[in-house]
């Protein structure tokens, strides 16, 4: 079995924050927990920047660069973000990059060859924030797009179009066949409804765009950027095998355009569709909408700074249920991390192996599991089911029941009195620690490797490390 997980792919006209980073948090989390159980060589991990959009023109303008070396610049900037977070993508796609275009136009050819495409005429509203197609029926009171607080371009042109209205049966259909074809159930049941309530063609080309890739039958034509974003998924595909285990995690307000559009394409061109979707929520943050208008956008690269990266994980990803709309605060954040982190999993393992090195003189107990210790087995289920906040609560609590252990046995009292009971205590605790462990690989990735050392072997432990040190709020 090959597992292939895709992130959106992010527009450049701003640096990333951290609703973008939950969602390749989560992505990376899955990556790393599959290539735990298949294998590193079976996983694909791809994330990437979305870059033929109109926003990308604007934002370019406004930087005073000229448009190919603000791409170059930006699109490194969201690299290097994920590489100091600790993101464990495989490949990385651009969508000015050759290799995408060429998928592009192939795509594109065979959706045309199909009879799918058509040309006519076009008179609509376009949100150049959405990068999408307004009905009037969107706009607030004032006639503006609601999350862009701007009024709309009236678009009269001639376009080509997708006939996506002939996709709508087949989209059911595959829709019945395939029940993980967008998670969670809520997600499924509004697009499923969007669907029944009709689908109309689109128009996928824009004449009169600066920016994007042409189409291949007619240059004079740019590609919406939509339709040429969503290829991207194929052009950095390492091969079929991945295709048939492909996930694509997004957020919620991008599922038409995954779970509607881009299955009817592929269905069109004659390729498998998706084989999983999951849509999670979005947060605020203390109750508000992040924006910079507010001044609470907050940057991953700050909060990695000061309290490393797997407390940005634990706190993203802990905060609320994946696939629910929830809030993130920061001073939440930094009660997870003094209570969970430091005073809860850092703790323990100093403790333990403190200990060990005092009274056992740092030997290893012989590791005899106590006949009441039982591994938390849900993990796996959890990770294999999208429930990664279930699967931080496991571990906490597994960080909570060895505690709980050390501080009903006292073994650095017992050891005064009886030592071969206390080293029967670590000999129970070890086991604890060794599955904590193991789940950190997947939960804390920049700390597991000191967890693994100061476990030791299976004659030495080794020696005791502070792994969340003391940060001031
Ligand atoms: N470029 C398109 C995606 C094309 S995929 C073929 C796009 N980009 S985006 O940069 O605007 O946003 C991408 C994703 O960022 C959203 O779907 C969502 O996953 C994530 N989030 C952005 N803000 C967020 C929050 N406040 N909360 C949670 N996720 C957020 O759409």
């Amino acid at each position: 079995m090959k597992k292939y997980f895709t992130t959106p792919i992010y527009y450049v006209n701003d640096v990333p924050h951290i609703g973008h980073t939950y969602c390749t948090l989560a992505t990376d989390t899955f990556a790393r927990y599959w290539r735990k159980k298949l294998g590193k060589e079976n996983v694909f991990f791809l994330t990437g920047t979305d870059e033929n959009s109109q926003k990308t023109v604007e934002a370019a303008q406004k930087s005073g660069k000229p448009i190919d070396q603000y791409l170059e610049e930006i699109s490194h900037t969201w690299r290097k973000t994920w590489d100091q977070i600790g993101i464990s993508y495989d490949d990385f796609i651009r969508t000015t990059e050759k290799r995408h275009v060429q998928t592009v136009h192939e795509i594109l050819t065979k959706i045309h060859d199909a009879g799918d495409i058509y040309k006519s005429q076009y008179e609509g509203l376009y949100c150049t924030g959405c990068e999408a197609f307004l009905k009037k029926s969107d706009l607030d009171g004032n006639g503006h797009c609601p999350d862009h607080k701007k009024a709309p371009q009236k678009i009269q042109e001639e376009n080509y179009f997708f006939r996506l209205s002939k996709y709508q049966e087949p989209l059911l259909e595959l829709f019945s066949k395939n029940p993980n074809l967008l998670r969670p159930e809520k997600r499924r049941n509004e697009v499923l409804s969007f669907i029944r309530g009709g689908l109309e063609d689109i128009s996928i080309s824009r004449e009169n765009a600066e920016f994007g890739i042409p189409l291949p039958w007619d240059e004079g034509h740019k590609i919406y950027v939509w339709f040429d974003a969503l290829i991207n998924y194929r052009s950095a595909c390492p091969g079929e095998d991945f295709w048939a285990g492909v996930c694509h995690i997004l957020g919620k307000d991008i599922t038409r355009f995954h779970s509607v559009i881009w299955p009817a394409m592929l269905l069109s061109a004659g390729i498998a569709p998706p084989a999983e979707e999951f849509a999670h929520g979005f947060f605020t943050v203390n109750g508000e909408k992040m924006s910079k208008s507010l001044g609470n956008v907050i940057s991953p690269v700050d909060l990695t700074e000061k309290y490393g990266r797997d407390a940005l994980r634990m706190g993203l990803l802990s905060a609320f249920e994946f696939g629910n709309d929830g809030d993130f605060s920061l001073d939440g954040f930094h009660d997870l991390y003094a209570k969970k982190l430091a005073g809860g999993v850092g703790n323990l393992f100093n403790r333990v192996i403190v200990l060990i090195h005092k009274f056992l003189e740092g030997k290893s107990p012989a590791s005899v599991v106590g006949s009441d210790y039982n591994p938390p087995i849900q993990f796996e289920k959890c990770l294999e089911t999208n429930k990664i906040r279930e699967a931080i609560q496991l571990f906490f609590s597994e960080v909570d029941r060895a505690n709980e252990r050390l501080n009903e046995t006292e073994p650095w009292k017992l050891a005064k009195t009886d030592l071969p009971a206390a080293e029967k205590v670590f000999a129970q605790l070890i086991p604890m620690l060794a599955t904590l462990t193991e789940m950190a690989e997947v939960l804390l990735p920049e700390t597991f490797p000191k967890m693994k050392k100061m476990l030791g072997d299976e004659q030495k432990v080794g020696e005791p490390e502070i792994l969340f040190p003391r940060v001031d709020r």
